[in-house]
């Protein structure tokens, strides 16, 4: 499937997530950049990404000759204190705008790459608002992107106030919001309708564990079965569709291959596309 053009950087459609994978983290990344993903997300957030292991399977796959820097989409995070262990990656005394260095040079350090594709505030500091935490975070991250050290800039766990908030005090604008995407909440519908309005993909994750129930609704399986795809692949074909760009966390190859696949199978019909949209919410 074609890449995404994202202001002005092209972005392959599925993104491989690389979260909960703990030691066994490069060997999955190898499998699925085998597998034919060219997009990976991680974090400098030891708690739940083991970062280091990314750049292993990177550093393999440079040094094979399989595959080289440019072909790849990097993008990982700067966590605010509250969402890491004692592993953190800056001095939590520092202010703000160090931290942010600091994490920063790390997550190139463990990539082992000289620059990123996108650098995504992993979440503001408080579920209410962008504080001036989150202000001096996001100026920090705009002097990376200045620098050209990170070619786009996204920010994660969003609700719409805070989206709007973001956009509205920000000089360099998100590229990126990644969510937790529910179907009860019409796939986040109110965050995708301002990521339209603003020309900002919207990455969706969990789009499977977040929605079990829906995976496994009749109209879904149905809709599914006639167009030979899994549940599961069907819900990444409708994200895509919809404009979204899927994560999927699998730690399996052959759910690694169903996955890239089912963004090559035919669209929706309109009828379809709306049944899953509405499946609940
Ligand atoms: N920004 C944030 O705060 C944040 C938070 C959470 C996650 N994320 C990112 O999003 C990524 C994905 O998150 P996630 O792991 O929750 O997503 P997910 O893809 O919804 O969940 C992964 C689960 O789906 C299963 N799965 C995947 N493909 C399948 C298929 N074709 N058929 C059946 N089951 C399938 C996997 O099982 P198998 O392993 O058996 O395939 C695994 O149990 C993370 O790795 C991370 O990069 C970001």
């Amino acid at each position: 499937m074609q890449p995404l053009s994202v202001q002005g950087v092209e972005v392959p459609p599925f993104v491989y997530g690389t979260a909960w994978k703990e030691l066994e983290t490069a060997r999955l990344t190898g499998l699925a950049l085998e597998a034919g993903f060219r997009a990976i997300d991680t974090a400098c957030q030891r708690k739940h990404y083991h970062e280091a292991g990314v750049g292993e399977a990177l550093e393999r796959a440079f040094s094979a000759g399989v595959l080289s820097r440019d072909d790849l989409f990097l993008q990982t995070k700067f966590t605010h204190q509250g969402g890491q262990d004692h592993r953190l990656p800056y001095d939590p005394q520092a202010p703000f705008a160090t931290q942010v260095a600091q994490s920063f040079q790390r997550s190139l350090e463990q990539l082992r790459v000289s620059h990123l594709d996108s650098y995504v505030l992993h979440g503001p500091q408080s579920s209410r608002g962008i504080g001036a935490a989150d202000r001096e975070v996001w100026a920090a991250m705009e002097s990376l992107h200045a620098e050209g050290r990170t070619r786009l800039l996204g920010v994660s766990n969003v609700s719409l106030a805070q989206l709007r908030e973001l956009c509205a005090l920000a000089e360099v604008q998100p590229a990126f919001v990644q969510n937790r995407c529910y179907a009860r909440k019409g796939w986040d519908r109110e965050v995708r309708a301002l990521c339209r309005e603003r020309g900002i993909v919207y990455q969706g994750f969990s789009l499977l564990t977040a929605n079990r129930e829906e995976t496994a609704h009749p109209d879904l399986r149905a809709i599914a079965a006639r167009m030979s795809l899994t549940p599961a692949q069907l819900v990444f074909r409708f994200a895509r569709q919809v404009g979204m760009l899927p994560l999927t966390g699998t730690s399996s190859p052959e759910h690694m291959r169903l996955d890239l696949a089912a963004l090559e199978a035919p669209p929706l019909s309109a009828a379809d596309l709306a049944r899953v949209e509405a499946i609940s919410g």
